[in-house]
C-alpha cells in the first residue's frame, strides 16, 4: 500500500467534552478518530479544554479565555455537547449554551453545514413513512454568526412607563449575505448543483436583502439551480417531500429550526454531524443533538453523531477524505450488523450501549485495516 503523502503528519485537535453524555461519545468519538489516524498513517495530538457546565463549575465561565485560545490555536475543535437543567436559572451570559455562541463568534464560524442523510438500515426508525425519506441526502447551510442571534439591539429594556421590552434585531449585510451563499453555491456545485435559499422576504425587510443578494450572487454560479422558498412553506416541504432538497441555504435562526425539522426526518438526531467554519482558522465538528443530561453517565447515549462528526473534522479540516470515508463505512458496517442503541432500536437488532457500540466501530475499522477491498460484512468470501 503506498504511503499517504501526509504521512506522519501531526494535527493538533482541541477535545471540548462539555455537559451530560458529552464526556461519554467524545471517548468514543476520540478512540474511532485516532485509530483510523493510526490507520492512515497521521496522528492526533489532543488538548482537552473547559466548555460550557463543566467550565462554568470549574472556572465561573462557561467559555474561560484558555478554552477559545485553545480552540483558536488547534487545527480543528472536537466538541460534544454543553448544558444541563441545573443550569436554567443561571444569568444567560453563565449558560452553557453561551460557550457555543461565544465560539462561534470568537473563531468565526459562519458557515454551519448540516448534512442530513438517512442511512438505509434506519428508515424505520423514522415517523415518517418510507417512501418519504428512503434517499434523503441533502445538507442545511446554515449563517451562524449573525441574523436575530447576534443582532444590535438587543436586550431587555425598561421604558419611561416602568414597563420591560425584550428586543432582538434580526440584521444582515450585504457582505454577510454574499459570503454565506458562496459556500452554499461552492458545496452544492460538488453535490446535485441545487440551491433552495429559504428566507420570509413576503413580511421581513433583511429577508428581501438576503434574496436579493442570493440572487445576485446566483450569477457567479450558473451550473447551479437557485430556488427560494418562504420559511414556513420549506418547514412543509421538508416533510411533504424532503427528497426534491440538495443544498439548503437560510439565515441562523430559519437554520436554527429547520435544520432540527430536518434532523428528525432521520428518525434520529443521535444521528447527525455538523461542522461549523470559517472563512480561515480551525473548524468546529460537533453533533447536531444536545447533552441529553437525563441519560448522562449511563451508558446509554447514541456516539455515532459523535463519530460522524470526526469524519466531517478529517474532510474539512484536516484533509484526509479516505480518513472521513473509513468512519463513514464503518458506522454503516455496523448499523448493517444490527447494532442499535436504544434511540434508534427497532425489533430483531442488537441494543448496545455507547461503550459498545464505539467497540464494534473500531472492530470494524480493524476489519477493513485486513480486507481494504470488500466491506466486513462481505469479506468472508
Ligand atoms: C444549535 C443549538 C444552539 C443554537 C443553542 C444550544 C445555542 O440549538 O446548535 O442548533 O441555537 O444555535
Ligand atoms: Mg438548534
Amino acid at each position: 500500500m503506498s504511503v499517504p503523502s501526509s504521512a506522519a503528519r501531526t494535527y493538533r485537535i482541541t477535545a471540548l467534552a462539555g455537559d451530560g453524555i458529552g464526556p461519554e461519545i467524545m471517548q468514543v468519538g476520540r478512540a474511532v478518530l485516532d485509530a483510523v489516524a493510526a490507520q492512515m498513517g497521521f496522528s492526533l495530538q489532543w488538548q482537552e479544554g473547559l466548555i460550557g457546565g463543566a467550565a462554568y463549575e470549574a472556572t465561573g465561565d462557561p467559555l474561560p479565555p484558555e478554552t477559545l485560545k485553545m480552540a483558536q490555536e488547534s487545527d480543528a475543535v472536537y466538541l460534544a455537547a454543553v448544558g444541563d437543567f441545573k443550569y436554567d436559572t443561571l444569568p444567560r451570559e453563565k449558560r452553557p449554551e453561551r460557550a457555543l455562541l461565544g465560539l462561534r463568534a470568537g473563531l468565526g464560524l459562519f458557515a454551519n453545514l448540516r448534512p442530513v442523510k438517512i442511512f438505509p438500515q434506519l428508515v424505520e426508525a423514522s415517523s415518517l413513512k418510507a417512501e418519504v425519506i428512503a434517499g434523503i441526502d441533502l445538507v442545511v447551510v446554515r449563517e451562524l454568526t449573525g441574523g436575530i442571534y447576534f443582532g444590535q439591539p438587543k436586550g431587555i429594556f425598561t421604558d419611561a412607563t416602568g414597563s420591560r421590552r425584550g428586543v432582538n434585531t434580526m440584521a444582515y449585510s450585504e457582505a454577510e449575505v454574499d459570503r454565506i451563499a458562496r459556500v452554499a453555491f461552492e458545496l452544492a456545485r460538488k453535490r446535485r448543483r441545487k440551491l433552495c435559499s429559504v428566507d420570509k422576504a413576503n413580511v421581513l425587510e433583511v429577508s428581501q436583502l438576503w434574496r436579493e443578494r442570493v440572487t445576485a450572487i446566483a450569477a457567479e454560479y450558473p451550473d447551479v439551480e437557485l430556488s427560494h422558498l418562504y420559511v414556513d412553506n420549506a418547514a412543509m416541504q421538508l416533510v411533504r417531500w424532503p427528497k426534491q432538497f440538495d443544498v439548503i441555504l437560510t439565515e441562523n435562526l430559519f437554520g436554527d429550526i429547520l435544520s432540527d425539522e430536518a434532523a428528525m426526518l432521520t428518525g434520529s438526531i443521535g444521528m447527525l454531524p455538523s461542522a461549523s467554519l470559517g472563512s480561515s482558522g480551525p473548524g468546529v465538528y460537533e453533533p447536531v443533538h444536545g447533552s441529553a443530561p437525563d441519560i448522562a453517565g449511563q451508558d446509554k447515549a447514541n456516539p455515532l453523531a459523535q463519530v460522524l462528526s470526526g469524519a466531517m473534522l478529517l474532510r474539512y479540516s484536516l484533509d484526509q477524505p479516505q480518513a472521513a470515508d473509513r468512519i463513514e463505512q464503518a458506522v454503516e458496517a455496523v448499523l448493517a450488523q444490527g447494532y442499535r442503541t436504544a434511540d434508534i432500536y427497532s425489533e430483531g437488532m442488537t441494543l448496545v450501549g455507547c461503550r459498545e457500540m464505539g467497540e464494534k466501530i473500531l472492530a470494524t475499522l480493524a476489519q477493513q485495516q485486513a480486507s481494504p477491498q470488500g466491506s466486513p460484512s462481505a469479506a468472508g468470501g
